[in-house]
């Protein structure tokens, strides 16, 4: 690999490839710059170019791309579609309905147990799933969704869930549509306090792998999940290619899958492919020319941490414009990824976002992993600077409290 774009990019971009100036939803200058550019290998990250067909637009350009088609993303733009191949095709999957009719739903509410999870169908922003934990909550959040279209056509349909308590994990595979090649497990942290308190955010931190989760489960969700869900997408004419992410949640012994992203997850993938010790570009390519099967992928049996420091205040109201300081104090074999920032004209570091860097700790296990990591974001500073001080800490006390 010679050189790598991103679009738009941060300064952690700026630092290690060229960023050009085009917005991530803008599908046609991306096209015209990558051909311009003569860019040989696209990776599109978020869910909303993927959802807007950004892929066969470069697959239309001639231009290798690594992501699902827009048919085949609606895993992730479409709860509705997503739960019916799941029914169809007996992947596991909680007990649930879809609703076009705000009355149907609001008397399914009351004809079940509570909670119950909400989903609108379409995408929206990380804000389209509420657990309702009363009648009046189930028929408010409907109500919004369906009547006021808080999320437009997102939430002209929805699905309605049960709500199963348990342990959940997040597992990525690659694949090229007939092959699938699970990552390491990794669990993400969604809300913004300590303990799990204060709302839902994009990930406040991760860790991998858990040790919940063992290489058999892996197996398992391979066998029971991945697979069938891509050979399921064949069955119907959509090839899947790119990563593919289920979100799993294990109770009791049941496994099943709360929601699918057709891309790499965030934060996770941060804890991830630190792992990954095969060429990544390798990886990518033999899923793009659709010969995963015959590659080999390694895996490190390291541990990662990964701790985000966010701007004070996210997941609401916040200021940005600060300049981070002490990056260059972080041990060299600590990888820092850059969300929330931007490259002033001075060349130095400014928060732009909410969440500002991700700080990724490797080591033995998750202990060591832990410790470089928290002792690192120790050594970064901006105004307003917050994480939270216990992610991963409860894989440490199952450490602890076994016998
Ligand atoms: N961590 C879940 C997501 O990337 O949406």
């Amino acid at each position: 690999m010679e050189k790598v774009f991103a679009a738009p990019g941060n300064a952690g971009t700026a630092a290690i490839a060229e960023n050009l100036n085009v917005p991530a939803t803008d599908v046609e200058a991306l096209g015209s710059a990558a051909a311009q550019k003569e860019i040989d290998l696209v990776v599109v990250g978020p869910e909303a170019p993927l959802t807007s067909g950004i892929v066969d637009h470069f697959q239309n350009l001639g231009i290798p791309v690594f992501g699902p088609s827009k048919s085949a993303a609606r895993i992730e733009s479409s709860k509705v579609f997503s739960r019916r191949l799941m029914e169809k095709h007996g992947i596991p999957c909680p007990g649930g309905a879809v609703f076009s009719s705000y009355d149907e739903a609001s008397a399914y509410v009351r004809r079940q147990s509570l909670p119950v999870v909400i989903k609108a169908d379409g995408l929206a922003a990380g804000k389209g799933v509420i657990i309702a934990g009363s009648r009046v909550e189930a028929d408010k959040a409907l109500a919004d969704m369906m009547k006021a279209r808080a999320f437009g056509s997102a939430g002209d349909e929805v699905v309605i869930d049960e709500y199963i308590e348990g342990r959940e994990v997040s597992l990525i595979a690659f694949t090229d549509g007939r092959t699938v090649s699970a990552m390491v497990p990794a669990c993400d942290y969604k809300r913004i306090g300590d303990d799990d308190a204060g709302p839902n955010t994009g990930g406040m931190g991760s860790y991998a792998p858990p040790g919940f989760f063992s290489a058999e489960m892996t197996d398992r969700v391979s066998r029971d999940v991945l697979l069938p869900t891509v050979q399921a997408m064949a069955g119907e004419g959509i090839t899947y290619k790119g990563a593919l992410y289920a979100g799993l949640m294990i109770s009791d012994g049941r496994l099943v899958v709360l929601e699918f992203n057709a891309r790499f997850g965030d934060p996770e993938t941060q804890v991830v492919l630190p792992l990954l010790k095969t060429d990544l570009v390798d990886v990518l390519m033999a899923v793009v020319e659709g010969r995963l099967d015959r590659m080999k992928i390694e895996w490190s049996p390291q541990a990662c941490v990964g701790v985000v420091m966010a701007s004070g205040g996210y997941p609401g109201g916040y200021k940005t414009g600060y300049p981070v300081h002490g990056l260059g104090d972080v041990d060299k074999d600590v990888p820092v990824f850059h969300a929330g920032t931007k490259l002033g004209d001075d060349r130095r570091v400014y928060t732009d976002g909410g969440r500002v860097l991700t700080v990724v700790g490797v080591g033995r296990d998750i202990a060591e992993a832990r410790e470089r990591a928290y002792d690192n974001v120790s050594r970064i500073r901006f105004e307003g600077c917050y994480y939270r001080r216990d992610i991963a800490l409860r894989e440490i006390d199952n450490i602890k409290s076994r016998p």
